[in-house]
């Protein structure tokens, strides 16, 4: 999704190196886009963990819970989204701390979250966050850290000597049934237990970007400290002789403030708070809490949290030479973002019975196919798994594959069934780990075949009209399915790359027959694009292009839609979801054009009358800053001049982008983070191969390291790329000649085999453009022909041994790699 801002930040030069072992965790900032809606969690968390503890802020920006924008504390808790859109995602259940209750009336600490934010006043330079942990302290002296285990959150709040009266700490902490986006129903309850003070409950809650709701259950303990009383508070008044609460929502869109409170006898040892949640039962949660931290050992905890992304971290390693630390801290901070979310709430999930994995927090997967889960199948093929398991047992259970997921609910799909594109993915690069793919393959033609009654968060909508006409037809007629009838163009183009996604698990299921029919239909792009569409600014200067995508309504008669419209110069229109939005969801007509035809980039050349024209239609889009690269729709348009003969034009525009649009600051990203896809286009960009994601490529650039190593968590084997002549100026960011294995290597993309089979990658760079990767045979497999080729840096010439059809396409594509190696046989 989309964020308003793009601001450029300087980069923060980090300390040069020593000869120490080389540490990724060291490189790991979780404050980067902890401001200036990136949206991003910044707290502790395991990878993929449910228990994600931070402290919350009341920023109109929270949706990550912590924000670094001079906003106040309201709370710490352990339940978040990270980076997303939509409405601040969970943040259920925040404790807060006071030192002691002036004069020791209770009624004098503050309860309800407006009014306590008055204490939650803090110093920027007083938060200390690092993988696994995080800390702040707030101006009344009290001093939060917290750490996490997958379902368990363990605080440890450290308080003044003496109240806020003069009186010596006697400190109080409650916890509130409320969450970020004030969402919670009716009959939230709370009990406490007035012999431990352990503090159990439940409430509803709606989900942040869809429909439904959930219920979620904690169980909260302490130590450190004996009890001195504790109690129940509704609104802003509180009784230590009531232990037991239910409570409705109550009126006028804010939930009644509610929740339990225990006191403490002294302030002089620090507190731990150990709380734990559950989506099946206030008991599930004790249990976990109870096994995961039985001892409330901080260090301990915080020791194997760390431990646990150091090793995820150590999959890949750079070397740190010649290079500023900044893009080091850049690069892994991305890395890290991307094993954030999705999270596993395996044995959580009260929906269905089964025996598979169950992920949560798919959000969304519109941004999240492009590179994130591409990333992941990298370095965490195992996650993929198990989250591909849960994506198809979702389908088994709830009729459909999710595009969009949150809090157990469906969420929103903004454009194709885009999780189409991931089980291709995942199928064409050897995932396979438990997948039952028959079910898979059932789930992905469900998509394309069967039209939900309600298509606002799973499949697609306009499926007659798809069929009969080739296209989706602005003003539709439908009245079998029903949903937000906008973005005719970009759910067409999204829905023609779905088809060639599934084209390519039908044939490595050798459904040839299922292969040609969704290969006839991925070329449905084709059937709005108007050849005589021309594209003026709004001051009316043409802008010399000529050739877009256009609506069309049913009888085929075209219908208009300015090609700048939601570009990122477009200050005018409604581009999102909104029921008045445009027929390109979130991008323009002249960005879809680009990167929405992903499987058949040699037909776009043709089309545009060859490669030059491609390229300098492309130099335009992001030279006039029609693009926009804190949207996901950009991503792959930095890469595509590897189509056009190009590849040089690929690294110079990654590097235009990074880091002058991403920088390791807490306002460095520009937009939402989206789980972590702005992570993932980072590391991808940096590492020097870029995915196109359904496809088995990954297009070359010189990475911005000398070296990089990639260790296979499936063979164990080390992938290798090594820049030659490298210089941290950047300087020298042309390839003039590559070897993989030792082998001279002219084609500009590898494919997944590099990874698991450890394969070296050595590019020789230089500081002018050259010919390498510029010849017809070394371009990236695209289902077209590949015409007007002169074997060399791009220029339109016509080859004669132009490599023809369809059939190179899926050869490079499926075929090849899926003999070779541990890509082999998947389980029919
Ligand atoms: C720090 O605090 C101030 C004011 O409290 C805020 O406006 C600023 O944006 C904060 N963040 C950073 C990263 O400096
Ligand atoms: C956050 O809380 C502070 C302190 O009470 C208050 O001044 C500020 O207006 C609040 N901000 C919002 C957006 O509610
Ligand atoms: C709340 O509880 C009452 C009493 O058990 C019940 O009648 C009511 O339907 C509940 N409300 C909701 C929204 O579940
Ligand atoms: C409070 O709730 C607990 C747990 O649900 C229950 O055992 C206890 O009887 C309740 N006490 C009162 C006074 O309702
Ligand atoms: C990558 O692996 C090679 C071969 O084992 C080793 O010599 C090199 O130091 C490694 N580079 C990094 C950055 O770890
Ligand atoms: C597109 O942009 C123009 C400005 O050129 C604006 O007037 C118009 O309302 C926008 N929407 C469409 C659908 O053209
Ligand atoms: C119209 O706008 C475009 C894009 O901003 C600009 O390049 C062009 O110079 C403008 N033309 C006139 C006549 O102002
Ligand atoms: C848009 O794509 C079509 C091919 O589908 C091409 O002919 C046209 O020139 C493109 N327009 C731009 C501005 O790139
Ligand atoms: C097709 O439909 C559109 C929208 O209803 C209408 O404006 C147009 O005149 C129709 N064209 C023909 C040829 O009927
Ligand atoms: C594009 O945007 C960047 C960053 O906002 C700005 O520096 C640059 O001048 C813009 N370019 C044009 C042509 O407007
Ligand atoms: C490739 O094209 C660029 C830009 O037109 C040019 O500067 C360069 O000399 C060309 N290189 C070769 C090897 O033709
Ligand atoms: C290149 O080939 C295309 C299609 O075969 C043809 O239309 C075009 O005229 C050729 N161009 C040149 C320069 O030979």
């Amino acid at each position: 999704m989309l964020a308003l801002l793009a601001l450029c930040w300087q980069v923060l030069v980090v300390e040069a190196l020593g000869d120490a072992v080389f540490d990724p965790l060291a490189y790991v900032d979780p404050l980067i886009g902890a401001s200036n809606g990136g949206n991003v969690f910044p707290g502790a968390s395991l990878p993929y963990g449910m228990a994600k503890a931070v402290a919350d802020t009341n920023s109109s920006s929270n949706q990550g819970g912590f924000t670094l924008d001079g906003a106040f504390v309201t709370g710490f808790s352990g339940m978040h989204d990270s980076g997303t859109g939509g409405s601040p995602s969970l943040g259920n259940f925040p404790l807060f701390p006071f030192t002691n209750c002036p004069e020791g009336d209770i009624n004098r600490c503050v309860f309800p979250k407006k009014s306590r934010a008055a204490h939650g006043g803090f110093g920027n330079n007083t938060v200390t966050a690092k993988p696994g942990t995080f800390g702040i302290t707030l101006n009344n002296g009290i001093r939060a850290d917290m750490t996490a285990t997958h379902h368990t959150s363990l605080f440890r709040f450290t308080f003044p000597t003496l109240g806020s009266d003069g009186q010596p700490a006697q400190p109080l902490i409650l916890q509130d049934l409320t969450d970020l986006s004030d969402s919670r129903q009716d009959n939230g309850s709370v009990t406490v237990d007035p012999e431990t003070g352990r503090i159990t409950g439940s409430a509803r809650f709606l989900p942040s970007f869809g429909g439904g709701n959930f219920v979620l259950h904690f169980c909260t303990d302490f130590k450190g400290a004996d009890v001195l009383d504790s109690g129940i508070f509704v609104n802003s008044r509180g009784s230590t002789e009531v232990k037991n609460l239910t409570i409705s929502r109550s009126i006028n869109g804010y939930p009644l403030p509610g929740g339990a409170f225990v006191r403490f006898s002294s302030g002089a040892e620090p507190i731990l708070v150990r709380t734990a949640n559950s989506f099946i039962s206030a008991e599930q949660a004790c249990k976990h809490a109870e096994t995961e931290i039985p001892d409330y050992d901080f260090e301990r905890v915080s020791e194997a949290a760390i431990e646990k992304w150091r090793e995820k971290m150590s999959i890949i390693k750079v070397s740190p030479a010649g290079v500023e630390g900044s893009l080091l801290t850049n690069f892994y901070s991305g890395i890290y973002r991307t094993m954030v979310n999705p999270q596993s709430y395996t044995g959580e999930n009260p929906l269905w019975e089964s025996s598979e994995p169950y992920f949560d927090s798919f959000y969304c997967i519109w941004d999240l196919f492009r590179s994130q889960i591409p990333f992941l199948i990298i370095t965490d093929p195992a996650a993929v798994a198990e989250m591909v398991r849960s994506l198809i047992d979702t389908y088994r259970h709830t009729g459909w594959l999710p595009d969009c997921r949150m809090s157990l609910n469906k969420g929103y799909t903004q454009g194709g069934s885009n999780a189409d594109n991931v089980l291709a993915d995942a199928f064409i690069k050897g995932i396979k780990d438990g997948i039952d793919w028959e079910d898979g393959y059932a789930a992905v033609v469900k998509d394309a075949e069967v039209e939900p009654y309600d298509w606002c968060c799973e499949g697609r909508g306009g499926l007659d009209s798809w069929k009969a006409l080739g296209y989706i037809p602005v003003q539709d007629f439908d009245y079998k399915g029903f949903g937000t009838m906008t973005r005719s163009i970009s759910r067409t183009l999204e829905y023609a790359y779905n088809d060639f996604c599934i084209s390519q698990i039908a044939h490595g299921l050798g459904r040839t027959a299922d292969r040609d029919k969704y290969l006839a239909s991925s070329s449905n792009w084709k059937n709005l694009f108007r050849p005589d569409q021309t594209s003026l600014w709004w001051n009316g200067t043409n802008t010399g292009f000529t050739g877009f995508f256009q609506p069309r309504y049913l009888n085929g008669t075209w219908a208009y839609q300015n090609p700048l419209n939601c570009s990122n110069l477009d200050t005018f229109s409604v581009c999102s979801l909104q029921n008045t939005g445009r027929e390109t969801f979130e991008s323009s007509i002249w960005e879809y054009n680009f990167s929405f035809v992903p499987h058949d980039q040699s037909t776009l050349l043709t089309l545009l009358g060859g490669p030059s024209l491609f390229t300098s239609r492309l130099d335009y889009l992001h030279n006039t800053n029609i693009t926009y690269i804190g949207n996901e729709p950009s991503f792959l348009t930095v890469f595509q001049y590897h189509y056009s003969a190009r590849p040089a034009l690929s690294a110079l525009r990654s590097h235009s982008y990074i880091p002058s649009y991403f920088s390791p600051t807490p306002s460095g990203l520009p937009g939402n983070d989206d789980s972590g896809a702005m992570g993932s286009f980072v590391a991808f960009s940096m590492m020097g191969l870029f995915p196109n994601p359904g496809q088995n490529v990954y297009l070359v650039t010189p990475p911005f390291f000398e070296q990089v190593n990639i260790t296979s968590p499936v063979t164990g084997k080390v992938a290798r790329v090594r820049n030659v002549n490298f210089d941290g100026g950047y300087k020298s960011v042309y390839i003039q000649s590559a070897t993989l294995d030792g082998e001279r290597y002219t084609k500009n993309w590898v494919d997944h085999s590099f990874f698991t089979e450890g394969k070296e990658l050595v590019l020789v760079l230089g500081d002018g453009e050259s010919d390498w990767g510029t010849g017809v045979g070394d371009l990236p497999p695209s289902l077209g022909e590949y015409v007007g080729f002169a074997g060399g840096n791009g220029t339109a010439v016509n080859d004669t041994s132009t490599i023809t059809g369809w059939k190179r396409g899926l050869e490079e594509v499926v075929g090849r790699a899926w003999r070779g190696g541990y890509v082999g046989d998947v389980k029919v």
